[in-house]
């Protein structure tokens, strides 16, 4: 596999929207995350990438882009982003950008055009069909709930939005579309940002014609869901392809793209020497338990089915490429609260959480707060939402007999509330997010999770993640933990997560202790060195080790079928 500059950084995510405040409007922004670059650079941070911060209403935060060429004014200004390329590169962090590309807003420019006139060029930039005998085209219901199809006003016609219906498809079969997307792409690579993390993109491929094009239903609304099609549709590479070798090829960008449910085949397609992209992020522990009936009907998944799911990519991925890994995002709820039964969350075990992200082979991408272990938000009523796919799954709740109560619980567990309230940076008021009032409140427990309090707390959540991320670049073991060969160690052990990474200088074995209480293990290496851990004393008598409930252990160890110290 080839050696990239990026596979040896740490990236994390900033949701600017909730990151830091400089104007006092409750909503982050652009001078915000300038002012936060020093704590990033002492994190240890190598790569920083920002969710959208371009024009848009903000009816998906965001996600639906009025107009690509320049920052919402609610973020700051081209020249803020500028300024913020600048300084980034000053300290050593590379900043990545959202590319959503496979719908825009219905507030662009397109779009208005399109709609003023479907039969002009514009309309063919995104998916105008007739109705099937005064029903929509097909039946495929959108991600966000409800038809994937809206009626355009004074016509037959509707428009086709996999996502919110302000967010209408762009329709790649057009390859003046595609030219508008590589320009704007080259545009943005030009100023220097090092590459993007690639919205949703496995939805650009379509299904035709779509009129008529049914699946088979899988709910009482007749309505089936969306992913029938990513699963239909075949020839995305033809514009992967041609979407690199046209933009980020030539340029040496970065790229990671948000991938769900590849199939084993994809991957080298995917992030294989000659891939679409850099990398892909990992969801299975993710997708885990997921059910086609909603949120109310998921799996809760186990410290087992996490580590079985985190380890079956590292098998997959193997030496094909390099994963990025995460333990949440703007989407998911915070890991420390998913992963980790919640009567035995800590300190301790959110550290012991971070620890196995940051040492199994790939990217790791920490999510804002993440550093700090923040945790979710408690749901005392559903007028406290704003995330339209939260109220869209609390409507499937009820409408599947769960009661009030019950429904709220069920989404409060998934909500992407959960990870979007501010950043937590101080006790103050609001949590030093903002001066204003804060678009989303902050989670209540900011008086005891924040940035100042940890900074100052030797033992806390935010010094250890700073240790660990610069464990990584410590020129005896960076090698190993980079590039290490990935081996699960005694994967049978119900609540032990424990791997080998396998270097050419060094061998190293992580042991993390799942559960509450302690356990004993005999090792078959020997120990060289305790590079890590997250209790103070560790136990280690000869090949004996006694680890602490949640302990997370990193040693130098002898190769393994090896004996001897030497
Ligand atoms: C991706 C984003 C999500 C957004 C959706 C539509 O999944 O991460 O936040 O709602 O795409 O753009």
């Amino acid at each position: 596999m080839k050696k990239e500059w990026w596979q040896q950084k740490v990236a994390y995510q900033i949701y600017p929207k909730s990151f830091l405040d400089t104007k006092g409007n409750g909503i982050g922004d652009l001078r915000g995350i300038i002012e936060k670059l020093d704590y990033l650079r002492e994190l240890g941070i190598g790569i920083v990438w920002i969710s959208p911060c371009y024009l848009s209403p903000l009816a998906d935060q965001g996600y639906d882009i009025a107009d690509y060429y320049r920052i919402d004014p609610r973020f700051g200004s081209n020249e803020d982003m500028d300024e913020l390329i600048r300084e980034a590169k000053k300290r050593d962090i590379a900043i990545v950008l959202d590319l959503v590309v496979n719908h825009c807003s219905d507030e662009h420019s397109w779009f208005q055009k399109a709609i003023a006139d479907p039969d002009g060029p514009y309309a063919d930039y995104f998916f105008f069909e007739e109705g099937v005998d005064g029903h929509e085209p097909n039946n495929w219901r959108s991600y966000f709930g409800g038809s994937a199809w809206e009626k355009i006003p004074g016509s037959n016609r509707y428009y086709l939005h996999l996502f919110h219906k302000k967010q209408p498809d762009l329709n790649w079969e057009n390859p003046k579309l595609r030219e508008e997307i590589y320009r704007m792409i080259n545009w943005w690579l030009d100023k220097g940002i090092a590459g993007f993390r690639i919205d949703a993109i496995l939805n650009i491929k379509k299904v035709f014609p779509l009129r008529g094009h049914d699946f088979p239903p899988d709910r009482e609304d007749g309505m089936a869901s969306c992913t029938n099609m990513i699963y239909a549709a075949k020839g995305i590479g033809d514009f992967l392809r041609e979407m690199r070798d046209r933009t980020f090829r030539p340029h040496g960008a970065f790229t990671v793209g948000e991938v769900f449910n590849e199939t084993e085949e994809q991957i080298p397609e995917f992030i294989g020497p000659d891939g679409y992209f850099s990398s892909m992020f990992d969801f299975r522990s993710n997708i885990f338990g997921r059910s086609g009936k909603g949120w109310y009907d998921c799996r809760q998944i186990t410290p087992d089915d996490y580590r079985d799911a985190c380890f079956e990519t590292q098998r997959l991925v193997g030496d094909i490429g390099f994963i990025s890994t995460i333990i949440e995002n703007h989407d998911e709820p915070r890991g420390v609260s998913r992963y980790i039964p919640p009567e035995e969350l800590s300190r301790r075990s959110k550290k012991f959480l971070g620890t196995m992200q940051l040492m199994l082979r790939g990217l790791p991408f920490l999510y804002q707060g993440q550093e700090i272990g923040m945790e979710n938000i408690k749901l005392h009523s559903i007028e406290e939402v704003d995330d339209i796919s939260t109220l869209d799954e609390y409507q499937i709740s009820l409408q599947a007999g769960l009661s009030e109560e019950e429904a709220l619980r069920s989404v409060n567990r998934f909500s992407r509330d959960n990870a979007r309230t501010p950043m937590q940076w101080s006790d103050k008021e609001n949590a030093g997010f903002t001066k204003g009032k804060p678009w989303l409140s902050p989670n209540p427990n900011y008086r005891e999770i924040n940035v100042e309090a940890e900074e100052r707390d030797p033992d806390s959540v935010l010094r250890y993640y700073r240790k660990l991320i610069a464990l990584r670049s410590d020129p005896e073991y960076k090698d190993s933990i980079v590039y290490g060969d990935f081996e699960p160690f005694m994967q049978e052990e119900s609540r032990l997560m424990a791997f080998y990474r396998r270097g050419e200088k060094n061998c190293l074995l992580v042991l993390g202790n799942f559960r509450k209480e302690e356990r004993e293990i005999e090792l078959p290496v020997d120990v060289k060195a305790v590079l890590l851990s997250n209790v103070d004393q560790s136990e280690i008598r000869g090949r004996r080790i006694r680890l602490e409930g949640y302990q997370a252990l990193i040693l130098a160890v002898s190769e393994p079928g090896k004996t001897g110290l030497s």
